[in-house]
């Protein structure tokens, strides 16, 4: 058989995928830690991490072990029976994160769906709030997935365009803005604020300090659940196990995902108190695959590297170094560096015609693959167990870049 070249690949999924996604033209094959390479053998570091999920590094040999051993052994029962391995996951995350319970799912956009529905009912059965009235808070700019309802609360033309018509009892603010929040908070409908401490899809926008505080306090003042989407910001991303660590937030609902499993399987999750979660009865609410057993090892040893490589420091050491050396470049490509943590965004001032894609080809071509959000965007989120030598080395990747540019 032929070895097919990178060119082949590509060609074969632009014939036979649906075209939904724009990649960037590189074809991996192979992943390592902070490392991936291509069809051709060319080694990258990979600064997206499969947007956040990949914090652990490509392949963490301590999760790979978790997932085979557990896949030579039960693989998934489904919830028509128990199994012995989600209520010892279940028992590692309420502990770990401090709540009640947690309800087991596979991707951010289910969990996320369950957080909509768990306001929900909650608004109905615990705050009283007339049946289907039910009004959740949303913010511009969000990212929460890809399902109708959730792209319901989108306001990116490209999320939501021509796939109405949209669910309903959504309310946008502004991101960011208290006041337009509290105003909201008066409506006794409103049941819930739905919320990512960093929108990252947006372009990494960090709120200003304090405004997860003060609007979790909103929040509890009129009664109204206030609930973080942490699929992205979680896991350590931001120097803190919790981007809501950073202002001592305790979310009513928290939405994990991504990271959970370390990239190697689809794992979500939602957590909360008895409360809201007990307001969902048997066969109200549910996935096959949800909380299946290879789920539940593999989000265990994932959380476990998390903690044992002490991911919540590097994050926070080595995301300072990278935004201070970010800005010490003078290039007239750079408009703001921003982020917290490893969790970073750079806007590129469009120049002599070149855009941030432009820039990615050509980090792409000096060994280093991030993508660009939005237009203008590109986002820096290396695997959390990357080195400050391995840092430094992909900086200089990327200042060797932008001066290519000046000429
Ligand atoms: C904050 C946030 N929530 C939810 C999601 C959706 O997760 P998934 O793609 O696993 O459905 C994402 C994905 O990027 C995200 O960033």
């Amino acid at each position: 058989m032929t070895k097919l070249s990178s060119a082949d690949y590509i060609a074969k999924e632009d014939k036979f995928g649906a075209h939904n996604y724009h990649p960037l033209p590189v074809v991996l094959s192979k992943g390592a830690g902070v490392f991936v390479w291509d069809v051709e053998g060319k080694k990258y570091f990979d600064f997206l991490a499969a947007y956040s999920a990949v914090n652990q590094g490509h392949s963490h040999p301590k999760i790979i072990d978790a997932l085979t051993e557990q896949a030579k052994t039960l693989a998934l029962t489904s919830r028509a029976f128990y199994n012995d391995v989600l209520g010892e996951w279940e028992e590692y995350m309420t502990k770990l994160f401090g709540y009640d319970k947690m309800l087991p799912m596979n991707s951010g956009a289910e969990a996320d769906e369950t957080a909509l529905k768990l306001i929900r009912k909650w608004a109905y059965k615990v705050k009283g709030i007339p049946t289907n009235e039910a009004k959740i808070v949303v913010c511009d700019g969000n990212f929460h997935g890809r399902t109708i309802t959730i792209i319901s609360m989108s306001s990116d033309p490209d999320s939501y365009s021509h796939y109405g018509p949209y669910t309903p009892g959504f309310v946008n603010i502004p991101y960011n803005d208290l006041n337009r929040l509290e105003e909201e908070l008066q409506d006794p409908n409103v049941a819930g604020f739905l919320v990512e401490p960093i929108q990252a899809e947006a372009g990494v926008y960090v709120p200003e300090d304090g405004y997860l505080k003060k609007a979790s306090e909103l929040c509890k003042k009129y009664n109204v659940l206030f609930v973080a989407d942490e699929v992205q910001t979680g896991l350590a991303r931001t120097g803190k196990m919790l981007a809501c660590d950073h202002e001592n937030v305790r979310p009513d609902i928290l939405v994990l995902g991504k990271a959970l499993s370390g990239g190697i399987y689809p794992v979500s999750c939602v957590l909360a108190d008895d409360e809201i979660m007990l307001t969902i009865k048997p066969g109200e609410h549910g996935s096959t695959y949800g909380g299946n057993p290879i789920a539940g090892k593999v989000a265990m040893a994932a959380l476990d590297v998390i903690q044992d490589e002490k991911l919540v420091e590097n994050a926070e050491r080595l995301g300072k170094i990278f935004r201070e050396e970010m800005l010490s470049i003078d290039s007239p490509l750079i408009e703001i560096v921003r982020g917290k943590g490893l969790l970073n965004a750079v806007a590129i001032k469009p120049t002599n015609g070149k855009t941030a894609w432009d820039v990615c080809l050509a980090l792409k071509e000096n060994g280093l693959i991030a993508k660009p959000t939005h237009e203008h965007i590109i986002r820096f989120t290396p695997p959390l167990v990357i080195t400050e030598e391995q840092l430094m080395e992909a900086i200089e990747i990327i200042k060797t870049t932008l001066k290519e540019f000046e000429v």
